[in-house]
Protein backbone atom coordinates (compact mmCIF):
# COMPACT_ATOMS: atom_id res chain seq x y z
CA UNK A 1 0.00 0.00 0.00
CA UNK A 2 1.30 3.39 -0.88
CA UNK A 3 2.16 5.73 2.03
CA UNK A 4 0.21 9.05 2.02
CA UNK A 5 3.28 10.67 3.71
CA UNK A 6 4.70 12.79 0.77
CA UNK A 7 6.51 16.15 0.24
CA UNK A 8 7.73 16.94 3.61
CA UNK A 9 9.74 19.76 3.98
CA UNK A 10 13.37 18.17 3.74
CA UNK A 11 14.93 19.94 6.40
CA UNK A 12 11.77 17.56 8.79
CA UNK A 13 12.87 14.43 7.06
CA UNK A 14 16.69 15.05 7.54
CA UNK A 15 15.91 15.59 10.99
CA UNK A 16 13.56 13.06 11.83
CA UNK A 17 16.04 10.50 10.34
CA UNK A 18 17.44 7.76 12.95
CA UNK A 19 19.50 4.75 12.11
CA UNK A 20 17.28 2.10 12.22
CA UNK A 21 18.16 -1.22 14.24
CA UNK A 22 14.98 -3.64 14.16
CA UNK A 23 12.60 -3.55 11.40
CA UNK A 24 8.72 -5.18 10.95
CA UNK A 25 8.49 -7.90 7.92
CA UNK A 26 5.85 -5.21 6.23
CA UNK A 27 7.25 -5.25 2.58
CA UNK A 28 8.16 -1.92 0.92
CA UNK A 29 5.26 -1.05 -1.74
CA UNK A 30 6.90 -1.36 -5.24
CA UNK A 31 6.02 2.57 -6.78
CA UNK A 32 7.69 3.70 -3.46
CA UNK A 33 10.28 1.28 -4.34
CA UNK A 34 10.75 2.75 -7.35
CA UNK A 35 10.34 6.22 -6.76
CA UNK A 36 13.47 5.59 -3.88
CA UNK A 37 15.41 3.98 -7.02
CA UNK A 38 14.34 6.80 -9.23
CA UNK A 39 15.53 9.53 -6.35
CA UNK A 40 18.96 7.67 -6.55
CA UNK A 41 19.51 7.67 -9.93
CA UNK A 42 18.58 11.37 -10.36
CA UNK A 43 21.61 12.14 -8.27
CA UNK A 44 24.53 14.30 -9.89
CA UNK A 45 28.08 12.68 -10.58
CA UNK A 46 31.33 13.76 -12.09
CA UNK A 47 30.61 14.41 -15.91
CA UNK A 48 27.30 12.60 -15.43
CA UNK A 49 29.07 9.26 -15.75
CA UNK A 50 26.77 7.60 -12.91
CA UNK A 51 29.13 4.48 -11.77
CA UNK A 52 26.89 3.17 -9.75
CA UNK A 53 24.88 -0.06 -9.80
CA UNK A 54 22.79 -1.45 -7.24
CA UNK A 55 21.00 -4.69 -5.96
CA UNK A 56 17.91 -4.52 -4.84
CA UNK A 57 17.53 -7.46 -2.09
CA UNK A 58 13.89 -8.47 -1.24
CA UNK A 59 14.04 -12.60 -0.97
CA UNK A 60 14.22 -13.34 2.59
CA UNK A 61 16.50 -16.31 1.57
CA UNK A 62 19.11 -13.74 -0.30
CA UNK A 63 19.08 -11.42 3.06
CA UNK A 64 19.55 -14.32 4.93
CA UNK A 65 22.75 -14.79 3.24
CA UNK A 66 23.32 -11.07 3.16
CA UNK A 67 22.98 -10.88 6.36
CA UNK A 68 25.47 -13.35 7.10
CA UNK A 69 28.05 -11.62 4.96
CA UNK A 70 27.25 -8.21 6.86
CA UNK A 71 28.47 -9.26 10.36
CA UNK A 72 25.11 -11.09 11.15
CA UNK A 73 23.41 -7.69 11.55
CA UNK A 74 19.82 -8.61 12.26
CA UNK A 75 18.36 -5.83 10.52
CA UNK A 76 19.58 -6.99 6.97
CA UNK A 77 17.58 -9.95 7.48
CA UNK A 78 14.52 -8.20 9.11
CA UNK A 79 14.13 -5.34 6.63
CA UNK A 80 12.20 -5.93 3.41
CA UNK A 81 14.58 -4.46 1.03
CA UNK A 82 18.43 -4.17 1.39
CA UNK A 83 20.06 -2.40 -1.36
CA UNK A 84 23.32 -2.86 -1.75
CA UNK A 85 25.06 0.33 -3.33
CA UNK A 86 27.30 -0.82 -6.08
CA UNK A 87 30.39 1.53 -8.01
CA UNK A 88 31.52 0.67 -10.87
CA UNK A 89 35.34 1.65 -11.65
CA UNK A 90 35.63 0.69 -15.17
CA UNK A 91 32.24 1.32 -16.45
CA UNK A 92 33.16 4.64 -18.24
CA UNK A 93 35.44 3.29 -20.56
CA UNK A 94 33.19 0.30 -20.98
CA UNK A 95 29.96 2.24 -21.84
CA UNK A 96 28.61 4.62 -19.83
CA UNK A 97 31.13 7.53 -21.13
CA UNK A 98 29.76 7.30 -24.81
CA UNK A 99 25.79 6.08 -23.67
CA UNK A 100 26.53 9.63 -21.41
CA UNK A 101 27.88 11.50 -24.35
CA UNK A 102 24.49 10.03 -26.42
CA UNK A 103 21.88 10.96 -24.22
CA UNK A 104 23.38 14.57 -23.65
CA UNK A 105 23.40 15.35 -27.58
CA UNK A 106 19.61 13.82 -27.48
CA UNK A 107 18.82 17.02 -25.13
CA UNK A 108 21.32 19.40 -26.40
CA UNK A 109 23.80 19.00 -24.30
CA UNK A 110 26.60 17.90 -25.51
CA UNK A 111 28.23 18.38 -29.54
CA UNK A 112 30.44 16.82 -31.23
CA UNK A 113 33.76 19.56 -29.53
CA UNK A 114 31.95 19.00 -26.28
CA UNK A 115 32.31 15.25 -26.79
CA UNK A 116 35.96 15.25 -28.14
CA UNK A 117 36.86 17.33 -25.01
CA UNK A 118 34.63 15.23 -22.31
CA UNK A 119 36.40 12.13 -24.22
CA UNK A 120 39.69 13.55 -23.96
CA UNK A 121 39.87 14.40 -20.20
CA UNK A 122 38.40 11.65 -18.52
CA UNK A 123 40.84 9.30 -20.59
CA UNK A 124 43.25 11.76 -18.74
CA UNK A 125 41.33 12.15 -15.85
CA UNK A 126 40.13 8.61 -14.79
CA UNK A 127 42.77 6.32 -17.56
CA UNK A 128 45.66 7.14 -15.35
CA UNK A 129 45.64 4.85 -12.40
CA UNK A 130 47.07 6.39 -9.72
CA UNK A 131 48.57 3.06 -8.22
CA UNK A 132 47.37 -0.76 -8.71
CA UNK A 133 45.89 -2.79 -5.86
CA UNK A 134 44.95 -5.77 -7.82
CA UNK A 135 42.68 -4.78 -10.43
CA UNK A 136 40.96 -2.26 -8.58
CA UNK A 137 42.65 1.17 -8.32
CA UNK A 138 42.45 3.06 -5.19
CA UNK A 139 41.64 5.99 -7.22
CA UNK A 140 38.85 5.23 -8.58
CA UNK A 141 37.78 3.51 -6.05
CA UNK A 142 37.89 6.91 -4.14
CA UNK A 143 35.92 8.32 -7.25
CA UNK A 144 33.40 5.79 -7.28
CA UNK A 145 32.72 6.01 -3.55
CA UNK A 146 32.20 9.82 -3.90
CA UNK A 147 29.75 9.27 -6.60
CA UNK A 148 27.90 6.50 -5.58
CA UNK A 149 27.33 7.61 -1.88
CA UNK A 150 25.30 10.78 -3.37
CA UNK A 151 22.97 8.60 -4.81
CA UNK A 152 22.73 6.13 -1.78
CA UNK A 153 21.66 9.40 0.09
CA UNK A 154 18.57 10.25 -2.13
CA UNK A 155 17.60 7.17 -2.02
CA UNK A 156 17.99 7.19 2.35
CA UNK A 157 16.46 10.81 2.21
CA UNK A 158 13.52 9.98 -0.25
CA UNK A 159 12.45 6.39 1.88
CA UNK A 160 12.40 8.76 4.99
CA UNK A 161 10.57 11.23 2.67
CA UNK A 162 7.64 8.10 2.12
CA UNK A 163 7.44 7.69 5.40
CA UNK A 164 9.76 4.81 5.95
CA UNK A 165 12.92 4.23 8.19
CA UNK A 166 16.38 3.37 6.76
CA UNK A 167 19.45 1.60 7.96
CA UNK A 168 22.66 2.84 6.65
CA UNK A 169 25.74 0.20 7.09
CA UNK A 170 29.39 -0.32 6.36
CA UNK A 171 29.79 -3.22 8.35
CA UNK A 172 29.99 -6.21 5.83
CA UNK A 173 32.83 -8.16 4.15
CA UNK A 174 33.43 -6.75 0.69
CA UNK A 175 34.51 -10.09 -0.56
CA UNK A 176 31.41 -12.46 0.93
CA UNK A 177 28.81 -9.55 -0.19
CA UNK A 178 30.57 -10.18 -3.84
CA UNK A 179 29.99 -13.99 -3.46
CA UNK A 180 26.43 -14.11 -2.30
CA UNK A 181 24.95 -11.40 -4.52
CA UNK A 182 27.48 -12.74 -7.70
CA UNK A 183 28.65 -8.86 -8.26
CA UNK A 184 31.85 -9.07 -10.72
CA UNK A 185 35.23 -8.62 -9.08
CA UNK A 186 36.34 -5.33 -10.09
CA UNK A 187 32.98 -3.39 -9.28
CA UNK A 188 32.88 -2.20 -5.50
CA UNK A 189 30.25 -2.79 -2.40
CA UNK A 190 30.03 0.61 -1.53
CA UNK A 191 27.51 0.57 1.41
CA UNK A 192 24.22 -1.64 2.06
CA UNK A 193 20.76 0.30 2.84
CA UNK A 194 18.19 -1.27 4.73
CA UNK A 195 14.30 0.05 4.17
CA UNK A 196 11.02 -0.36 5.88
CA UNK A 197 9.31 -0.07 8.98
CA UNK A 198 10.67 0.59 12.28
CA UNK A 199 9.95 -1.65 14.81
CA UNK A 200 10.06 -0.44 18.35
CA UNK A 201 10.76 2.70 19.55
CA UNK A 202 13.05 5.28 17.48
CA UNK A 203 16.27 5.19 18.66
CA UNK A 204 17.78 8.43 20.45
CA UNK A 205 19.39 11.21 18.63
CA UNK A 206 22.95 11.08 19.19
CA UNK A 207 24.02 14.68 18.42
CA UNK A 208 25.95 16.26 16.45
CA UNK A 209 29.31 18.17 16.83
CA UNK A 210 28.73 22.34 16.69
CA UNK A 211 28.73 23.84 13.27
CA UNK A 212 31.58 26.34 14.56
CA UNK A 213 33.91 23.14 15.61
CA UNK A 214 32.96 21.56 12.22
CA UNK A 215 32.54 24.40 9.53
CA UNK A 216 35.34 27.16 8.71
CA UNK A 217 35.53 30.57 7.72
CA UNK A 218 37.62 31.27 4.84
CA UNK A 219 40.51 29.35 6.17
CA UNK A 220 40.75 25.57 7.54
CA UNK A 221 40.68 26.00 11.14
CA UNK A 222 38.95 29.45 11.81
CA UNK A 223 35.60 28.55 13.27
CA UNK A 224 32.60 30.24 11.13
CA UNK A 225 29.97 31.48 13.16
CA UNK A 226 26.39 32.39 11.95
C1 LIG B 1 28.13 5.01 5.85
C2 LIG B 1 27.49 4.54 7.12
C3 LIG B 1 27.74 3.26 7.57
C4 LIG B 1 27.11 2.77 8.71
N1 LIG B 1 27.28 1.47 9.06
C5 LIG B 1 26.55 0.95 10.07
C6 LIG B 1 26.58 -0.43 10.32
O1 LIG B 1 27.20 -1.21 9.61
N2 LIG B 1 25.85 -0.90 11.36
C7 LIG B 1 25.10 -0.07 12.15
O2 LIG B 1 24.44 -0.55 13.07
N3 LIG B 1 25.02 1.26 11.90
C8 LIG B 1 25.73 1.78 10.88
N4 LIG B 1 25.63 3.13 10.58
C9 LIG B 1 24.72 3.97 11.38
C10 LIG B 1 25.47 5.01 12.23
O3 LIG B 1 25.99 4.40 13.37
C11 LIG B 1 24.49 6.13 12.57
O4 LIG B 1 24.08 6.74 11.37
C12 LIG B 1 25.13 7.17 13.48
O5 LIG B 1 25.40 6.64 14.74
C13 LIG B 1 24.26 8.40 13.67
O6 LIG B 1 22.98 7.99 14.12
P1 LIG B 1 21.67 8.46 13.32
O7 LIG B 1 21.85 8.01 11.91
O8 LIG B 1 20.54 7.75 13.99
O9 LIG B 1 21.58 9.93 13.45
C14 LIG B 1 26.25 3.62 9.47
C15 LIG B 1 26.05 4.93 9.01
C16 LIG B 1 26.64 5.37 7.86
C17 LIG B 1 26.33 6.77 7.37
Amino acid sequence: MATAVVDRPLFDVVRARRATSNFESQPVDEQDLKQILQAGLEAPSAYNLQPWRFVVVRDPEQRGRLRQAAFGQLKVEEAPVVIVALGDPEGWKSGDMEQMIAIGRERGMINDDVAETIRGNLNGFLGNPNGDVGGVDPGLSNWVNRQTMIAFTHMMLMAENLGYNTAPMEGFVESKVREVLEIPAHIRVVALLAIGRRKGDSKPYGGRFPMAQIVFDNVFGKGLKL
